[in-house]
């Protein structure tokens, strides 16, 4: 581990960890292991402006929104019953991290990067191939839904654990977007745990971004507020299996 790169967290969460401004956006260690990178703090709003209410998410919703980059798309569900606490996760590179588990009144709240660990299949606005199957649907990816699924070779991970792979090619699991609500149930993304895979997106869809978001625009870090949308607003298309 390198020392500069080395953050003493708080043993009680990471969430709850004051981050110097001058360490923003560097890969950060906690002692115990776990990968955790923060980045600006960035309130969750609605198309209109308003803000998300932790309170009104409906269950099993797939809500889309880019952080920590302006091209990065991550997926927010609120899910039927509470995430798992304190997960043990491993990258592929054997580097541990834990998952501490979800927010909200009942910790059922839980947020991913959309980016699949495979071969970076993500949501894009002409379709998604990338999505949270929820309970009520079918998947060829796992024995039950409740999923998130990559339909493009059947990767299925698990929103309860840490976006741990259930099964398919993938590797390792998703990088989870680090949630808090404030005092008055406003929602924040605020980091992100767990190998993500920003730089292998960035490199691979070099062309695709370039004329989407301008030469540079892809990376720029979202600030202040990010524009939370469902998946099927969205993406015109959504390709499930
Ligand atoms: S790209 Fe997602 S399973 Fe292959």
């Amino acid at each position: 581990m390198e020392r500069r790169n080395f953050l003493r967290l708080s043993a009680t969460s990471a969430m709850a960890v004051a981050v110097a401004p001058s360490l923003i956006t560097q890969k950060l260690y906690a002692e115990d292991g776990s990968l955790f990178q923060t980045f600006e703090k960035v309130q969750l709003k609605d198309s209109e402006g308003n803000p998300m209410k932790s309170a009104t998410l409906i269950e099993e919703e797939n809500y889309v929104f880019n952080y920590p980059h302006a091209a990065t798309p991550a997926i927010m569900v609120n899910l039927l019953s509470p995430a798992n606490k304190d997960v043990k996760l491993k990258a592929e590179d054997g580097t541990e991290y834990v998952f501490r588990g979800g927010i909200g009144a009942k910790g059922t709240i839980v947020a991913y990067s959309a980016i699949c660990a495979h071969q970076l299949t993500y949501p894009q606005k002409s379709m998604s191939m990338f999505q949270y199957v929820p309970t009520t649907g079918k998947t060829l990816a796992y024995e039950h839904a409740g999923v998130f699924v990559c339909t493009s070779h059947l990767a299925a991970y698990d929103p309860k654990q840490g976006g741990k792979v259930l099964g398919g090619p993938a590797k390792q699991g998703l990088a989870s977007i680090i949630l808090e609500i404030d005092a008055d149930d406003n929602i924040w993304a605020v980091a992100v745990l767990g190998p993500n895979k920003f730089q292998e997106f960035f490199d691979a869809f070099k062309q695709d971004l370039k004329a989407e978001y301008g030469r540079r625009g892809a990376k720029k870090l979202v600030k202040t507020e990010a524009v939370v949308k469902t998946l099927k607003n969205y993406s015109a298309e959504i390709i499930q299996a």
